[in-house]
């Protein structure tokens, strides 16, 4: 079995060094392999102008906000996603750092949303999976999941577990991620955040959901708090929906281009 968190805080905007420390602070609560946090965990989200971003964003090499994550994981034996502004050259994007105790992997938002289109560019990684204590993972932040692309090709690459930092504000995802689950026969780690920043309330409801589009953990909508649940990845492995039908090899791609 493999234990994955979700965390769901309330992070007081551009204060990161206060958030990561909250942050980490509900995580010690408990124990788990995997932990998904928020997008923009520890920032807030709601910018007005790039000179904000700018002045909370930052390298992942050697940028402090991964840096502190990877010690932590480091010392627990696990792995962490977690969403940040980053800054690479002169362009800024919304990422999220996937970090284990030796190792450092980012992911660029595809699908940028509203406002943030006035800041970042649109992320360059594509989706990629990593492997961890022998479970695939893949990532996709918040509005990602609107297209169902981005879940299907985590899938097709043999992501058995999407993890989902996320700031919803718009009120579908919940629900909707349940049917991503279960079109891809996957698990799903939704991570979002609470409260309101300048006038955007956030839905928090940060869940977890199985293959068969179940919910096996949902969060309430407007408190702090930690989810683990025990789940078994290799349930992600089997694509067949009934004796005749299977996910994967009944795909017709020549019809889908
Ligand atoms: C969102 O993509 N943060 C709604």
């Amino acid at each position: 079995m493999f234990k994955i968190g979700v965390l769901q805080n309330h992070p007081r905007f551009l204060r990161v060094r206060e958030n990561i420390t909250d942050a980490l602070g509900l995580m010690e609560k408990s124990r788990a392999d995997l932990w998904v946090l928020p997008e923009f965990f520890a920032t807030g989200y709601n910018f007005k102008t790039k000179e904000e971003v700018s002045s909370v964003a930052e390298p992942v090499s050697g940028g402090m906000t991964s840096g502190l994550l990877r010690s932590w994981a480091k010392k627990n034996d696990c792995a962490i996603i977690a969403g940040l502004p980053e800054k690479s050259g002169a362009k800024l994007y919304n990422s999220a750092v996937f970090v284990t105790g030796n190792s450092v992997s980012v992911y660029r938002k595809t699908h940028l949303f509203g406002a943030e289109k006035k800041f970042f560019s649109p992320g360059n990684t594509g989706f990629w999976t990593r492997s961890f204590k022998g479970v695939q993972v893949g990532v996709m932040i918040c509005f990602d999941w609107f297209f169902p692309e981005s879940a299907r090709t985590l899938a097709l690459k043999g992501a058995q577990v999407i993890l989902h930092p996320s700031n919803l504000v718009l009120p579908w995802a919940p629900e909707g991620m349940k049917i991503r689950s279960l079109e891809n026969r996957v698990f799903a780690a939704t991570a979002n955040r609470v409260g309101s920043e300048r006038g955007l309330r956030y839905i928090g409801s940060s869940q977890i959901t199985n293959p068969r589009g179940e919910v096996l953990s949902r969060l309430g909508k407007t408190r702090p708090g930690i989810s683990v649940v025990s789940i078994d990845p290799s349930k992600a492995l089997d694509k067949k929906i009934n004796k005749a039908n299977d996910l994967f090899k009944d795909r017709r791609e020549k019809f889908y281009a």
